[in-house]
């Protein structure tokens, strides 16, 4: 579903990822760990088109989306969900899951698409009113996450789903995530939490200083980073 070669980029002149080699495939989850500054967001808004590649290839079903503007990647079907800042602050939350959704026009699939967001996040649901400005920070990440939800993607980018959230949700998120890749969605989720995302990753990819140190399937990963650390 997403496949990306040999791709580098950075910040104008500063470079920060090195020859990455990524796919996931439909219906999977990739979880992407490394250190603070490895480039694990710096991947992310590079897929997603905020920053420019300086070269490589980024394929979504096939299609070259490398270079191009992030609106148009959006529109290919591909959603990436940073934090909650990116939700449309002056309108109400109501108005945030409509705006966001593909399948408005289908009455029902929307509703049951909402219901689940409801099921996961009940606090929205209570605050539908209310603008998006006046959640927390942490009720705009479930917003967020909710908006992406009812869009539909072909493939969702989470950076840190669970950062500001009380640790209780984490379970929750990712049983969420699960069940939305298990609908034909790829998902690649940053998260600091490795222990739990594990729980519901199918591969992980490792990266560090910007390039990928390593990947495998999501139940090698203990074992193999027990070995990198006893290793010279
Ligand atoms: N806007 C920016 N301009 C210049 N350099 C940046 C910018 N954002 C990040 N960097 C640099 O790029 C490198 C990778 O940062 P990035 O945010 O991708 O790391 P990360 O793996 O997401 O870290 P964290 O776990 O702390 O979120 C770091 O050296 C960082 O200082
Ligand atoms: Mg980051």
């Amino acid at each position: 579903m997403l496949e990306i070669a040999g791709l580098h980029s950075g910040y104008g002149s500063v470079p920060v990822l090195d020859d990455i080699n990524l796919a996931v495939g439909k219906g999977e989850i990739l979880l992407v760990v490394g250190e603070n500054g490895a480039g694990k967001s710096t991947l992310l808004r590079t897929i997603g088109g905020f920053i420019k590649p300086y070269r490589g290839s980024i394929k979504l079903c096939g299609e070259e989306i490398g270079g191009m503007k992030p609106e148009d990647i959006a529109r290919s079907g591909l959603r990436l969900v940073l934090d909650g800042h990116r939700v449309f602050p002056e309108i109400s939350v109501w108005d945030n899951l409509r705006l966001g959704a593909v399948i408005r026009n289908d009455k029902k699939a929307f509703e049951g698409a909402i219901e689940e967001v409801f099921a996961v996040f009940p606090i929205l649901k209570q605050r539908l009113r209310q603008s998006a400005r006046d959640l927390s920070g942490g009720q705009q990440q479930m917003l967020a996450l909710g908006q992406a939800f009812v869009a539909r993607p072909k493939v969702l980018l989470s950076d840190e789903p669970s950062l500001g959230l009380a640790q209780a949700l984490l379970p929750p998120i990712l049983d969420f995530l699960k069940r939305w890749a298990a609908s034909g969605t790829a998902i690649i989720i940053v998260e600091q939490h490795i222990d739990i995302a594990l729980s519901v990753a199918d591969s992980a990819a490792v990266v560090e200083r910007g390039r990928i140190k390593l990947t495998c399937a999501a139940s090698e990963l203990g074992g193999r980073l027990q070995q990198m650390s006893q290793s010279p």
